[in-house]
């Protein structure tokens, strides 16, 4: 199966690929078992085969790399195949721990740092493969908050990377992006990181200072449909599931010159425990009804748990953020935001809405701009002896 997309290929990589399976001299490095641990405390190896893809289910570890590519130009049916093909493979190998075919250095394999890679398509992959496309597979709506930016928006695929050590995750940049030679260059590059700052089972703070990631739906059990594609959708999605990857700049010079109390205020949450203004803990559900002595709402009509909070059952999705912070520019001090991710089955119907109640109305929208937004889906896993976008191709 792995070489019926091989045909004609004049890459190092996939070349490589056919003379492994031919037989032909393998590897020279000792290779880690799929599924065991390698060295170090932090190298345990994710699962790679299955009904869905890696990267969405798990805990998000703490480092993540996003990467757009384009196909190149005039890129047929062929070169899409032979991409696929390619990763996975390469990503089979580096979640086991072990070096791609052409890697030159595949010790930085060996620490799997929980390592998964997702891989999404956008629109042209799917109309140039012929196969039937999702409606919403397309740009979000624009929103007036936007300040889009070209460099941080769109792409035919995506890669993202994901593991508890930066290394990993540089490493296999490098080596998926190598495969990738000849097939789809890079259009951008976002990386990000989160910590459940105060210990397991507490979500990440981001920078802001606020716990987030508290509400979300129950996607490994009760909600799933929220998640993946629906049976009603194309065949070859059976399993898959879309990502909206929106930059959103943090305006955090601006922030710290708001008073806590008014910080509060305009999340509807409490910066020390990530409980809700109306009382309670962490995981207590915040009160929307609740009024002060004037009669006025405590969790502000312009709060973002408000705005953000789903309307109707089918308006929720698996939030997966992670920080950004780069170097800023001269003359400022901060360069920084959230990598925006999110899971669902539909972002049409699922997070549209939500975006463009916030849009409309949102405090938080004094100190945070949208700058970038993409939009993938995401293939379903790859079982035993499939690659992954198999069904793409019947
Ligand atoms: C909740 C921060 C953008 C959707 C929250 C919470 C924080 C937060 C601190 C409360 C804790 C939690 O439940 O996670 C931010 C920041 C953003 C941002 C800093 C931008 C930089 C967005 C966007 C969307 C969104 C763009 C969707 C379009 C939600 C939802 C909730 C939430 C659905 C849960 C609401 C509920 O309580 O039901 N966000 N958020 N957020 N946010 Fe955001």
């Amino acid at each position: 199966v792995l070489l019926s997309g091989l045909a004609g290929a004049g890459l190092a990589a996939t070349a490589a690929i056919a003379t492994a399976a031919s037989g032909g001299p393998a590897s020279a490095v000792p290779a880690v078992p799929p599924g065991t641990r390698a060295t170090g405390p932090d190298a345990v190896a994710r699962p790679f085969r299955g009904p869905h893809q890696a990267g969405i289910l798990e805990a998000p570890a703490a480092y993540a790399t996003f990467v757009a590519l384009d196909l190149v130009d005039g890129a047929d049916s062929d070169v899409v195949r032979r991409l696929l093909t390619v990763w996975t493979d390469d990503i089979e190998r580096l979640m086991a721990g072990r070096g791609t075919l052409t890697d030159q250095e595949p010790e930085l394999a060996s620490v799997t740092a929980e390592l998964t890679v997702t891989v999404g398509v956008g629109r042209r992959v799917v109309e140039i493969v012929g196969a039937p496309v999702p409606a919403w597979l397309a740009p979000l709506p624009a929103f007036s908050i936007d300040r889009l930016h070209p460099r941080w928006s769109g792409g035919d695929l995506l890669l993202q990377i994901c593991a508890t050590s930066p290394t990993t995750v540089a490493h296999a940049q490098r080596r998926l992006l190598s495969g990738a030679g000849g097939l789809a260059s890079v259009r951008w590059v976002q990386r990000g990181f989160r910590e459940p700052h105060e210990g397991p089972g507490v979500p990440m703070r981001n920078l802001f200072g606020q716990v987030d990631g508290t509400v979300q739906p129950d996607v490994a059990g009760l909600d799933a449909d929220l998640l993946w594609s629906a049976d009603a959708g194309p065949a070859w999605l059976r399993g898959g599931s879309s990502v909206v990857v929106r930059r959103i700049e943090m305006d955090l010079d601006g922030w710290d010159r708001v008073d806590r109390l008014s910080r509060e205020n305009a999340i509807g949450r409490r910066l020390a425990t990530g409980a809700p203004v109306t009382g309670g803990g962490l995981h207590t559900a915040p009160d929307l009804e609740a009024v002060d002595g004037l009669g006025f709402h405590v969790i502000d009509d312009a709060a973002h748990i408000r705005r953000a909070h789903a309307s109707a059952p089918h308006e929720r999705f698996l939030r997966r953020p992670y920080s950004y912070d780069d170097a800023p520019d001269a003359g400022s001090t901060s360069s920084s935001g959230l990598v925006f991710v999110t899971y669902q089955a539909d972002p049409v119907r699922q997070f549209v809405p939500v975006q463009a109640r916030l849009a409309e109305l949102d405090l938080l929208n004094l100190w945070t701009t949208p700058v970038g937004s993409a939009v993938f889906a995401v293939l379903p896993g790859a079982r035993e002896g499939e690659v992954l976008g198999q069904a793409l191709f019947t």
